[in-house]
């Protein structure tokens, strides 16, 4: 185990230390969360981010270059944390950003402007797996042998098909709230041989009892509140760095859940910053829908700020609780992030506080509505991914965001996730129904709904517009 990375509370008053392999996920003397923190000092680190661009000519080539060939590891030297021989990796990480104009245009932004990161071109098909990767090379190096989590989908898909990819096989297991989950990545942990506990309840009740059940019977648990999962995450940052030729964006834009991708952010940041790599820091808008606003709520109309470390956490505490006294449940088509209690929330302050950051909630029309443009437009990303375009036109709207900065947003999911939100978009029919009721008339302005014609060919010419020829 590599002893020049250690873990650290994030609480500023309490800095409790734990060694890398010490699996405990909330800190025993104030219960706040830890970090992946570097000795940088007695690490090699290169002087400036082009060193990575050597990486590209020996991927695939040798033991190292096993790692090069990750989207993840070829930025190893920033993430120092576990031994190459212990490195799990499926070949994650290989992305996309996109400068795409037309996506722009429809928003609102001047040519040049607005870059995609399509993380669903990851092997499991979600952002998730950057994390994954690097939280499975940890279990691997503490010989762990079942793994955990809970999750409304993305999670529990990259979960089973890393515990299926490790030499030898780990067992996955995951809890998945009652018909809070897309049929697209409930298929993939099923068809990857994860044993699937579905719960009554959502992805916060599934939360709790993944956080026991793992500390009762030992099992890694792999959720974002593991923070090697954050590491791997900082990774997307890299990558939109790289992408770019090294040149910071004036904004990076993501859809909000559980907060873990916008900490891991917040982190990459903070550090290629202190490390002297990037000069300035991006701002960051957080988006979280509308039926799952808790950070919105919180950052937004109750000003709760990270203030060092020391925010408030009553303001906090109160909300939940109103939660608890109105039975409030979060409900939004983009399920990724039907979650009202973010494990990550005190490291997304920080997040918000280091990119001087907002956060906006946008309603599932909007979300749906962005999801139909992208597509259009674009590679295709499922609800929650859209939530960042959609936040982006409002922001604009605001005057928060000019039309010539420099935009990124992250698309987290691919579009065949949630075939069934897209289908009922174009077509209106509810295909999860079991007695489908009738479809209601599509009314989004990109719904493309199929046609009925009779198989006959002058009849298919006329749908076509065409006369069929003599
Ligand atoms: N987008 C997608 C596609 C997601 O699956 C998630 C989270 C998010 C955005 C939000 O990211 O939690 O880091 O703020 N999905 C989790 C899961 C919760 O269980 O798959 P976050």
């Amino acid at each position: 185990m590599a002893e020049k990375a250690y873990q650290i509370c994030i609480n500023p008053d309490c800095g409790e230390t734990l060694s890398v392999d010490q699996v405990i996920f909330s800190c025993p003397t104030c219960g706040s969360l830890f970090d992946i923190a570097y000795d940088w000092d007695r690490l090699a680190v290169p002087s400036s981010l082009e060193f990575f661009e050597h990486r590209w000519s020996t991927k695939g080539l040798n033991v190292e270059g096993r790692l090069d060939f990750s989207g993840v590891w070829r930025f190893r030297e920033l993430l120092q944390f576990v031994r190459p021989e212990h490195i799990v990796t499926i070949g994650e990480g290989r992305t996309l950003l996109e400068e795409n104009n037309r996506v722009g245009a429809e928003v609102g932004m001047k040519p040049g402007c607005l870059y995609l990161q399509y993380e669903g071109l990851n092997p499991s098909g979600s952002f998730k797996d950057n994390g994954m990767t690097a939280a499975f090379s940890l279990a691997r190096a503490l010989g762990r042998n079942r793994v955990a989590c809970a999750s409304t989908g993305n999670t529990s898909a990259s979960l089973a098909m890393f515990a299926n990819k490790t030499d030898p096989p780990m067992q996955g297991i995951v809890f998945i709230g009652s018909g809070k989950i897309a049929y697209g990545k409930l298929s993939q942990a099923l068809d990857y041989g994860a044993l699937t506990l579905q719960i009554e309840g959502d992805f916060d009740a599934c939360m709790r009892r993944v956080k026991q059940v793992s500390d009762k019977l030992g099992i890694y648990l792999m959720n974002s509140m593991n923070p090697f999962r954050l590491e791997g995450q900082k990774a997307i940052m890299y990558r939109v760095l790289e992408a770019r030729g090294w040149e910071v964006p004036d904004w990076v834009i993501v859809p909000g859940g559980n907060l873990g991708n916008c900490s891991a952010f917040g982190k990459a940041f903070m550090e290629l910053h202190r490390l002297g790599l990037i000069k300035r820091i991006p701002r960051l808008a957080v988006i979280n829908a509308t039926g799952a606003n808790t950070l919105y709520r919180l950052h937004e109309k109750d000003g709760v700020r990270w203030n060092g470390g020391r925010y408030d956490q009553q303001k906090v505490k109160s909300l939940y609780a109103e939660f608890d006294s109105t039975g409030y449940l979060p409900h939004t088509i983009a399920s990724a992030i039907e979650i009202s209690r973010p494990v990550n929330l005190p490291k997304a302050l920080r997040a918000l506080e280091v990119m001087n950051g907002v956060v906006r909630e946008v309603t599932d029309e909007d979300i749906l509505e962005h999801k139909a443009l992208i597509g259009r437009y674009g590679f295709g990303c499922e609800p929650a991914s859209a939530a960042s375009v959609a936040g982006l036109r409002q922001l604009l709207r605001e005057q928060v965001i000019s039309p010539d900065e420099q935009v990124v947003c992250i698309l987290t999911g691919h579009e065949l996730k949630d075939p069934d939100a897209t289908v009922k978009y174009h077509t209106g029919i509810d295909m999860k129904a079991i007695t489908p009721p009738p479809p209601v008339p599509p009314k989004g302005r990109f719904a493309n709904t199929p046609r009925k014609v009779a198989d006959d060919l002058e009849t298919i010419c006329a749908a076509l517009g065409e006369k069929l020829p003599d």
